[in-house]
Order: structure tokens, then sequence, then C-alpha cells
């Protein structure tokens, strides 16, 4: 087998064979199939597409390039949720604590941020002492004893997507449905859950612009959940405007104890609670009842725990940025529009994000939102409060918030957009 044929095939729209995936997902792997390669392979692939087939088997060739876990010793189901990512969204934070509370075991493998969504273990890095890097016998230990743990995916689960997502990511080839939905999937069915809820965003804010694509790629990833042994259930749901009223590190976990303590914005309380119905119904669970836990405190009593084994420290104070700078509203009537993108953009110059992967977050960088698309402002009111460390920034955030990013109109109310779009099973 050699390289120049199998990019041949796809460049041709052929359909590369079984052996043909299993031998350049593990030749690329091994270093035998070289950079440009596999780069030309990529872009083959998102210009003429995979079969389902294909899909499948480039999913399992990857799966077989590292290690599997196991969660079968453990006494409770496993549950476990993926974002597609998106602007201001914690959900994980509030969601992992609250489905242990219920009795499922959630084993939360979760990534940084990289451009303009955030990361949920750069969120949680804010909170003192606590440790994204556990050994796997640790990870075990945390599930055990709370039923909950959120830390960084080792180096042996599916090796050969690390390698590829770092390719896609400088080739312009990340938007392949076919590949987005094999690198989601092959991470989660080698991580060894039981269930799987997919939280498939749409929206400026999200890799999936519209409706149409976002469900062709939830059904794809249903799919191969689905023939790989997991029960696996999409949501999609609406990523145009940013998700509750903070995106930013120590500024989302602020919000997310909020959630726990029983308050928080309500569409962040609302996807919590669907979500976590649905992992709880996918893990054989479907009378545990989640409001109940956020309500009674369990909810919170399990993310207390969970961040103090993990080296965190639930009581301390978390950092907040040393400066900040208002935005108001330019006239007054409906906020009709406050885009995701934008928003996303504008927390990132800020500092709570990274350009690169080994660049350092700032952890109380961020946007803070006092107003979401459908209330009313008035001219002059405070819309949204931007932090940093480093106020030379303020312009650069500002310039991604200028243009069409916010809108506001002379109209008495605007539609709002649903936030659960669709669920496909
Ligand atoms: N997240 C992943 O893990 N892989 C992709 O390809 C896109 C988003």
């Amino acid at each position: 087998m050699d390289a120049i044929s199998v990019i041949r095939t796809k460049r041709d729209r052929g359909r590369l064979s079984d052996a043909q995936i299993d031998w350049v997902i593990d030749a690329y792997t091994r270093g035998e199939v070289a950079d440009e390669q596999m780069s030309a392979l990529a872009m083959a692939i998102l210009l003429n597409g995979m079969e389902r087939e294909e899909i499948a088997r480039w999913t399992a060739a990857m799966i077989a390039s590292g290690e599997r876990m196991d969660f079968s010793s453990l006494p409770r189901p496993t549950a476990d949720k993926h974002s597609t990512g998106g602007v201001g969204d914690k959900i994980t934070l509030p969601l992992a604590p609250l489905v242990a509370a219920c009795g499922a075991a959630v084993p939360q493998l979760s990534g940084r941020g990289l451009g303009h969504t955030g990361g949920t273990l750069d969120k949680l890095e804010s909170i003192p002492g606590w440790r994204a890097l556990l050994s796997n016998d640790e990870m075990m230990d945390v599930l055990r004893s709370v039923g909950a743990v959120i830390c960084a995916a080792g180096d042996g689960l599916a090796p050969a997507d690390k390698k590829l997502y770092a390719l896609r990511d400088v080739t312009g080839t990340v938007e392949a449905i076919p590949l987005i939905a094999s690198s989601i999937m092959s991470k989660k069915i080698a991580e060894g859950t039981g269930s799987l809820v997919l939280d498939v965003k749409v929206g400026s804010g999200a890799f999936m612009k519209n409706l149409e694509d976002a469900r062709e790629l939830a059904s794809t990833m249903v799919g191969l959940g689905t023939d790989h042994g997991v029960r696996t259930v999409a949501l999609l749901t609406d990523m145009s405007t940013p998700l509750g009223l903070t995106a930013g590190n120590a500024l989302e976990v602020r919000e997310s104890v909020e959630v726990l303590a029983g308050g928080g914005p309500a569409d962040v309380v609302e996807l919590t609670l669907a979500l976590a119905r649905e992992m709880l119904d996918a893990a054989g669970l479907p009378d545990a009842d989640p409001a109940k836990a956020l309500a009674d405190g369990s909810a919170m009593d399990h993310w207390r725990r969970m961040v103090a084994a993990q080296g965190g420290d639930p009581d301390a104070p978390l950092p907040t940025a040393r400066e900040r700078h208002t935005v108001t509203a330019s006239a007054s009537g409906t906020l009709t529009r406050l885009d995701a993108y934008a928003v996303g953009v504008a927390a990132w110059r800020l500092g709570a994000g990274r350009a690169r992967k080994e660049d350092p977050v700032q952890a109380g960088a961020g946007v803070e939102l006092h107003a979401k698309p459908g209330d009313r402002v008035t001219a002059g009111a405070p819309l949204l409060t931007l932090h940093t460390d480093t106020p030379e920034r303020f312009d650069y955030a500002l310039e991604a918030l200028a243009g069409d990013a916010i809108g506001i109109a002379d109209t008495a109310s605007a539609e709002p957009t649903p936030l659960i779009l669709d669920r496909i099973a």
C-alpha cells in the first residue's frame, strides 16, 4: 500500500477500501505517511466526502490507534456529554455533578479552548489548586468516590486523532463533516462511556452555521455511537448568541456555581436540565429528577466534592481581571442581535482564549453580558462589561464587537429563538 494511491482514490471521488483506511491511519500515526500526504487526503475528503461505511471504518481505525478505557467495574451506569463548542458554553461544569447526584457516573474527558470557543479545562483551572491532569487510577478514584470527574484526555486515547486534528487545524480541513464526526466519536468510544449525549451547536458561534449541516453531523455521530454499542442521542442547540451572561474562564465558573446554587441565567438552567434528562434516560435512570437535585443542594454537594477531589478549593475566591471597560447601548429599543462569534472573539482577544496551543490564558478575562436578545435596552445603559488584565487589548476586543455584532431595533419585542432546535436519536 502507498499514500499516493490512497490520495488518488479519494481525489477521483472513489470509495476508500477498508484496507486503505486501516493502512493510512496506522501508517500516519507511526510517521510513515507524511503530514503533506495526510493534508492532501484530508482536503480530498473535505471536497469529495465519505460514505457512511467509510466514516465507520475511519473511526474504528482511529480508535484502534490507541488504548480503550473500561468503566465496567463501576457500580453505576456511565453517561457522558460532548458539546461541539460554542461561546459561553459552561454547561459541563454544572451538568457533570448534577448527573452524578442523580445516580450516574460521569467520566468527562474535556479539552482546552482554541480560537473563539472556550475550553472546559481552562475554565476549571481558574479555581485555585484544581488539577486537570489525572492518571487513569486517579480518574477512577474520583469517579468511584464522587461519581463525576472532569479531566484532560490522556495521550493514549485515539493518538491518530490528536495528530490529524492538529494537522487539520493548520490546513483548512477542520470543517469536513466525516472528519469532525470521526474525530469526536473516536475519542468518546475509546473513552468507554456506556451512553453519550451530544450537544451539536448551530449558529454564528459554532462550527455548524446552519441546521442542515448540524443535522448531518449529528446523525453521523449518533450512527457511529450506536454502531459501537454506545447509546447516543444528539440535541441541536442554538449558538447564535452566547449561552448565559458570561464568556471567559472564572466568569463562567462563577455563573455555573450560581446554577448549582439554584439560580443562574434561564437558558443555562434550561440546557443543563435538558441534557441531564437525556443523559439519565440514556443511562437507564429515567426516573431520576435533576430539577430536584439542583433545588435540594445535592448537585452543589457533588460539585464541591468533585472540585476538592481534584485539588481545588471550592471556597476560594475566583480570580478577577484588573481592568474593566463598559460598552453601552447606542440607542433605546429591543436588543435584536448579540452575535456569539463576535462576543467569542472579543473574549479571546481580552485574554480568555489562546491563539496557539502553548499560550497561557487569563483566568479573569472575558465578557459579561447585561442584556440578551429580546430584552429592552435604554440608550447609554451598560450592555457589556469587558474584563482583562491587559487594558491595551480593549480596542482590539471592541473591533470584534463593531459592525453588525450588536443590533438594537425600535420594535416592541423580538421573537426569541428557541434554545433547543431539534433532537436526533
Ligand atoms: N472537536 C473535535 O474533537 N474534533 C473535531 O474535528 C472538531 C471538534
